[in-house]
């Protein structure tokens, strides 16, 4: 018998038109990546109705299965009590921020943001928006009563932070919630800082919730991405200045952030509790003139926090950033930072591992010594972002870095030699 020869197509033609993957009946535990840019379909009528009628998935700029799971996720965290919310995921925490000041304001319109407001935001409002007849006030919002005064007829947005950085401020969200939507706002909070796992802002009246889920959600600094969170209607408006704008979210990066928030109660409450440690031992070393933590009794967010914060079997906990300020100008901070062995400067906050920054010559450059105090930040402040390291090493590594600089005494000169404080500050 002769064997039938199969017609066979060119090699590069086989190349590329590979046997179709399989598509599992059984669900994947994990969620897979949908690295693809564009979906196929069986006939040109389907393509067309999925153009016309949505319900499926088109285009990656348009939607992806895997940013969605990121997506759905944060929406059931930031859920928790409260019903349909729904979630969109951004390229970045400023991709949603934007999304948001673009889908909400219109020429005219006149937003009211915090004094002490992450620089990002600011370019972006105070910089960009501006361009196109969009006003901004930036005012004190450790006071409602001048967050009221500053409304116009015109403010379409009041934007807060829950838990500042780096002033370390805390929002009183529902008294801001009421200002915002009796003077017919919008109320956006921004809870990088605060995580769902110390408050969650819907909660509390928020319209919207915003994050950089380059920090704690991802949580291993290896990833880059935004997320917003808040009623239906509202997210499908910033759904279509997503898909309008092309502020898309990556599905590699939406697979590590989506995996970053299965630990993320597990890993902010131990960062928040080692932030404590840290922060009430930073306190009593001489080197140091002031530590803010909003869970040090005398910090002026603690009692709002109280109020405000999840209080777990354990306690409130109030975050897991702490800023230290040493004695002496700019150059006591940048020394801080140069002398710590174990927690290394970096930009960014909220990983595994704890970062610092001088804030006066990173995060707030270009500010010189009163607008940085104007800010509630001192010139020497130096930002810790507390990780997952033993909380005993990293006070041992601050204090033994504080006890390298020198002792200012009250006239305001220095002296060299070291506090060398650091066993009792470790054991305090
Ligand atoms: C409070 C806050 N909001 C928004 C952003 C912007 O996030 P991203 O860097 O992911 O664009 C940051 C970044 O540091 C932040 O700290």
């Amino acid at each position: 018998m002769v064997a039938m020869r199969k017609r066979t197509r060119g090699e590069n033609t086989r190349a590329v038109q590979l046997p179709e993957p399989p598509v599992p009946a059984q669900r994947p535990s994990a969620p897979p990546v949908y690295r693809t840019s564009s979906f196929a379909f069986a006939s040109a009528a389907e393509h067309a109705d999925l153009v016309h009628e949505g319900g499926g998935y088109l285009y990656g700029r348009v939607d992806n299965p895997t940013c969605d799971a990121f997506a759905d996720a944060v929406a059931a965290l930031e859920g928790v009590a409260v019903e349909g919310v729904r979630a969109q995921a951004f390229a970045s925490g400023m991709a949603a921020v934007s999304a948001v000041l673009l889908a909400f304001t219109r020429s005219g319109s006149h937003v009211v943001a915090p004094r002490a407001l992450y620089g990002g935001v600011y370019e972006v409002l105070a910089g960009l928006m501006s361009r196109f007849g969009v006003t901004a006030d930036f005012v004190d919002f450790t006071d409602p009563a001048r967050v009221r005064a500053a409304l116009r007829p015109t403010t379409r947005l009041v934007w807060a932070e829950a838990l500042s950085t780096p002033a370390m401020e805390v929002a009183d969200l529902p008294a801001l919630a009421a200002v915002a939507h009796g003077g017919g706002a919008l109320f956006a909070v921004d809870s990088t800082v605060a995580t769902p796992v110390l408050c969650r802002p819907l909660e509390y009246g928020a319209d919207l919730v915003v994050h950089s889920a380059t920090k704690y959600l991802g949580g291993h600094g290896d990833a880059v991405g935004g997320v917003v969170a808040g009623r239906a209607d509202l997210v499908g408006e910033l759904r279509r200045v997503r898909v309008a704008t092309g502020a898309v979210l990556g599905p590699d990066d939406a697979f590590l952030l989506r995996r970053g928030l299965e630990t993320l109660p597990l890993r902010v409450r131990r960062q928040c509790d080692t932030a404590s440690q840290f922060a009430a031992a930073l306190a009593r070393h001489p080197a140091v003139a002031a530590v803010d933590y909003p869970g040090l009794p005398e910090h002026p967010g603690h009692t709002l926090a109280r109020r405000l914060f999840d209080r777990g079997p354990e306690g409130t906990r109030f975050g897991a950033l702490v800023t230290v300020t040493p004695h002496g100008g700019r150059e006591a901070g940048i020394a801080l930072c140069d002398a710590l062995r174990l927690a290394r400067p970096a930009t960014s906050f909220g990983g595994t591992r704890t970062t610092v920054a001088h804030l006066g010559t990173t995060a707030l450059t270009g500010r010189d010594d009163a607008l940085l105090a104007g800010g509630g930040v001192a010139p020497a402040a130096v930002r810790f972002s507390i990780g997952l390291e033993d909380a005993e090493d990293l006070i041992r590594d601050a204090a033994e870095a504080l006890d390298t600089l020198p002792v200012v005494d009250h006239s305001g000169s220095a002296t060299a030699g070291a506090g060398r404080l650091s066993e009792e500050a470790v054991s305090g």
